[in-house]
């Protein structure tokens, strides 16, 4: 197993509906003793604890909410530093995540994109709508959660451009796994670059 750098603490899922951000994410959790903080839980919770944002029948219909209630939800879960699944998921979400982190000098150290082609995810996710009854698995839904994702994934990763790392996230568990632990085993320039910083990463 690669060993990743010790301070490892900032750091974001970013991949397409059933490319495995949210199984990847506990496993590095327990890796790098960092909560995994997934966008998605944290709404599908609140839907089910009443609603009090109004959500359902965006997240049922696999729209994106609006930023400002995800940037509330989240925001609880962000002082001690998280492998973030699924937020931020455009470039305004990202320049919020940014502002509040630079706020006490952290700031995203790494990016792990998980690659997956439309239709292994879309097979994936049907699967599983078989197993489990999420509101948002039925296949328009998942066309238009993948649709979107792709809209707003590419200036999203350009956004971060310098701290994102390629992970091929089709294959078995195992093989993400490892492949997840090879990229995390050193940091990416750019991270590098603002960690010596004087501000940088506390
Ligand atoms: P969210 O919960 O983030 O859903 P998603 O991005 O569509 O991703 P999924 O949870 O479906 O997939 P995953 O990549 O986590 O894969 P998983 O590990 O589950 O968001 C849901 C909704 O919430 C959004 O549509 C939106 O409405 C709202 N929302 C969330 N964040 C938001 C934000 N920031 N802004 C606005 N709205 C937001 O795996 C999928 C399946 O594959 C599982 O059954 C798993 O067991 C299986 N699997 C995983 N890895 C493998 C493998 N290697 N081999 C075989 N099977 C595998």
């Amino acid at each position: 197993m690669a060993t990743p750098p010790p301070v490892l603490k900032h750091l974001l899922l970013v991949g397409p509906p059933g490319s495995g951000k949210g199984t990847l994410g506990p496993h590095l959790s327990d890796l790098l003793s960092v909560p995994h903080i997934s966008s998605g839980q944290l709404l599908r919770a609140s839907v089910d604890t009443g609603d009090p944002h109004h959500i359902n029948e965006q997240v049922s219909r696999g729209h994106l909410v609006p930023d400002r209630v995800v940037a509330q939800v989240v925001a609880e879960y962000l002082a001690n530093g998280f492998i973030l699944d699924g937020y931020p998921r455009n470039v305004r979400q990202a320049d919020e995540l940014d502002r509040v982190l630079a706020a006490d000098g952290r700031q995203i150290q790494l990016v792990l994109e998980l690659v997956m082609p439309d239709d292994v995810a879309s097979a994936r996710l049907s699967r599983r709508a078989r197993m489990e009854s999420r509101s948002d698995d039925n296949p328009d839904t998942v066309a238009a959660r993948l649709v979107t994702y792709r809209r707003e994934a590419v200036p999203l990763l350009a956004h971060y451009a310098d701290r994102v790392r390629r992970v091929s996230a089709s294959g078995d568990l195992d093989e993400v796994f490892q492949r997840a632990e090879r990229a995390l085993s050193s940091l990416p320039k750019g991270a590098r670059a603002q960690q010596a910083a004087p501000s940088a990463d506390g």
